[in-house]
């Protein structure tokens, strides 16, 4: 069944090789995804090569985990081992048809990124942002090819959750989003496909919801009982755990874009804002035996 909204699959392209500009732990998870489902060459790029190195060494790392578990068969982790490799120029996407980009969340940066990725693919080459709160349709201005286009966000961890954005910009093209969705599927996600607005849509309703948190917070609920009170509701983790896995950077970003376009209805937190001002990764730290608590220190640092 076509996923409401994508266009013919007849117009997907063949995907075989893969570009990942950053080396971070977002694109060493794309990296590992990428080789491991799709079984094509995927090249990381990244501005040194101590960082490449880095990201090479990731997927190497999570590939003997899952081969330690008895998750992938040996010669399916030789495969997706070889398949990954790091590059520290541009000039390695060549002949790619699909680069993605995982770089610092700020538009000017992407459109730095691909302008320099323009420079060398060719004009079929599709490029894919995984933003999680720029505008995708800005992010196209400036492109030789606007229509090459085309958001693709994923969820932290990105081996484990299943769904995927796919966000289609004004001139995205038809053949780059159906090529989108052919590629979701392979990797094994479920495509949603989402306008070009504030935070897209699972964005928008989750940090509403961790905004509550930080707002109880600042009207004075203490932080235990501020982030256990989901609990109740089932949800795999607290909004403080979740927050220290995507990262409170990333976190605050998103908060502030939405804050932009929505206003009042989204908090941008000054207690978030000295956690990470403190270098804080987030509020729990695990003692010896397993337990969690939050330290004096960072209690110290909320209002
Ligand atoms: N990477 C790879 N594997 C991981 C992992 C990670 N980061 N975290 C956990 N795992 C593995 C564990 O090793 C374990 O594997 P095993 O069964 O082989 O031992 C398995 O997953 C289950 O782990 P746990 O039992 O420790 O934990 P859970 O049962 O709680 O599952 C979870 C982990 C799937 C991450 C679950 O907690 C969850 O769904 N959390 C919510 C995540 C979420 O909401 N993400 C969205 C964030 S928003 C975002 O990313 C958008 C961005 O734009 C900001």
């Amino acid at each position: 069944k076509r996923p409401a909204g994508a266009p013919d699959a007849t117009l997907a392209r063949p995907v075989t090789k893969v570009g990942v500009v950053g080396a971070g732990l977002m694109a060493g998870q794309f990296a590992l995804l990428f080789a491991r489902q799709l079984k094509v060459p995927v090249v990381l790029t990244d501005i040194d090569a101590a960082r490449v190195d880095k990201g090479v060494g990731y997927v190497h790392g999570e590939v003997d985990k899952l081969l330690a578990k008895g998750r992938i068969s040996p010669d399916a982790a030789n495969r997706t081992k070889s398949l990954v490799t790091g590059s520290v120029t541009k000039d390695a996407f060549a002949d790619a048809d699909f680069v993605i980009e995982a770089v610092f969340e700020e538009l000017e940066v992407k459109k730095q990124v691909f302008a320099e990725v323009e420079a060398v693919v060719s004009p079929e080459c599709i490029l894919a942002t995984n933003t999680s709160s720029l505008s995708v349709t800005a992010m196209a201005e400036g492109l030789e090819h606007p229509e090459r286009l085309v958001g693709f966000h994923f969820f932290n961890p990105v081996a484990l959750m299943p769904l995927l954005e796919i966000v289609r910009a004004p001139k995205t093209g038809d053949a780059v989003l159906a090529t989108a969705f052919a590629t979701a599927r392979a990797l094994r996600k479920t495509a949603v496909l989402v306008k070009d607005a504030p935070a897209f849509v699972v964005n928008r309703v989750l940090l509403r919801l961790m905004g509550e948190v930080f707002r109880a917070f600042d009207e004075g609920t203490d932080a235990h009982t501020a982030d256990n009170a989901l609990r109740p509701l089932g949800l795999p983790m607290t909004p403080f755990t979740l927050l220290a896995m995507v990262g409170l950077p990333v976190a605050q970003h998103v908060t502030e874009s939405m804050h932009a376009a929505f206003g009042d209805r989204i908090a941008v937190s000054a207690n978030l804002q000295a956690l990470i001002d403190a270098g804080k990764k987030g509020l729990w730290e695990k003692a010896e035996d397993g337990s969690r608590h939050i330290p004096a220190d960072t209690l110290a640092l909320l209002s």
